[in-house]
């Protein structure tokens, strides 16, 4: 089967084409290179000794898409491309409601008219906005989003369910991503995002090496164990694979369907820090700062959807997501 990876050399994407390479598919990539860089390129290759397409091209850009699909045979979707900065949609609204909707609008009108009905579509558990019960499963209320990225994955998985009800034969799989962090155990991928970092994971890691002074924790007022916000953190490499289960089974169900993809267990702040430092037996200084704005105390996902129907469980423990995370900006900076 030959899969058309859209982003596939960002984060998630790159160690999703590294195990759709490594399960024998064949690969195409679409990747604009906003947001990744062209040298994972040679380091998907150099894991897997592997080749695969690559097409340096946006996903908006219609004559683009035409030229992949009429080049290629195309059996299934994966669709990471699209802005994912909380705090860069808030600035650029009119930026990332462009960019990720009508890149999916191209995308998705290709695929019908070259008879390519299977997308997976990149969600997130931004979908469930603040979420009202916890573990949040998936039939709990969408909405509520607090930010335009959040918004636009909630949009465009309204735009996917529109299409599948216009067209029996369309079949989509919406994967709600919690936190991914952690990184290939070769070192040679992981998250390079660019300037400083916004998430949690990249900033230990480079307060860790050194780069940055101190890590701010935003708050350790909250209702959390201690006061700390709670997040369900799921290895990529643990995502990547539900990606692959999500392959398998998506011929077989009609119209769309939603699955979170979470470890189920929730970790704070601090509880990061700590096991950040007994893995790699380093220092994270840290500061308590005020709470950032529309962050919400906890987040955890309740992912036994995902297991009964997909046959898809996280595998890997805190401990292998720090250590990873580690691994990766120490071979970084020695690949640099
Ligand atoms: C995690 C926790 C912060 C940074 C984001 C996106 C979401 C998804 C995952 C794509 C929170 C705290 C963070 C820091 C801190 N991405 N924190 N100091 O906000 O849960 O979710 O990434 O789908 O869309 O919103 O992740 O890593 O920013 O924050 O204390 O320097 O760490 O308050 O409790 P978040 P995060």
């Amino acid at each position: 089967m030959k899969i058309l990876v859209t982003g596939g050399l960002g984060f998630i994407g790159s160690h999703t084409v590294v195990e759709l390479l490594e399960n024998n598919y064949e690969v195409v990539v679409i990747d604009n290179l906003y947001n990744s860089n062209i040298s994972v390129l040679d380091r998907i290759e150099k894991i897997t000794g592997k080749e695969f397409s690559f097409y340096e091209e946006d996903v908006c850009d219609e004559e683009a898409l035409e030229k992949i699909f009429c080049e290629n045979k195309i059996d299934a979707v994966i669709h990471f491309a699209g802005y994912k900065a909380v705090g860069e949609s808030v600035q650029k609204p009119i930026m990332y409601y462009e960019n990720n909707l009508v890149s999916t609008l191209h995308l998705c009108k290709k695929m019908i008219e070259h008879n390519c009905f299977n997308l997976i579509f990149s969600s997130s558990a931004t979908v469930y906005g603040n979420p009202e019960v916890l573990p949040i499963t998936e039939e709990c209320r969408v909405g509520g989003t607090t930010n335009p990225y959040g918004t636009t994955k909630l949009m465009i998985e309204r735009i996917l369910k529109d299409i599948c009800i216009s067209n029996p034969k369309f079949h989509v799989i919406a994967l709600r991503y919690f936190n991914p962090i952690g990184a290939h155990e070769s070192g040679l991928i992981g998250e390079v995002p660019n300037g400083i970092p916004n998430n949690l994971m990249p900033y230990i890691v480079r307060v860790a090496s050194g780069e940055l002074e101190v890590l701010s924790v935003f708050g350790d007022d909250y209702d959390t164990p201690d006061g700390t916000g709670v997040r369900d953190y799921i290895h990529v490499v643990d995502l990547a694979k539900g990606h692959l289960k999500a392959l398998e089974k998506i011929s077989e169900l009609d119209g769309i369907h939603y699955y979170n993809l979470g470890t189920g267990v929730g970790y704070s702040v601090l509880d990061l820090v700590h096991a950040f430092e007994k893995v790699n037996g380093v220092s994270v200084p840290y500061k308590i700062v005020d709470r950032r704005e529309g962050d919400i105390a906890s987040c955890y996902a309740d992912a036994s959807l995902a297991l009964q129907e997909l046959g898809w469980k996280a595998e890997k423990s805190l401990q292998d997501m720090m250590r990873d995370s580690y691994y990766f900006i120490l071979k970084e900076k020695d690949n640099n």
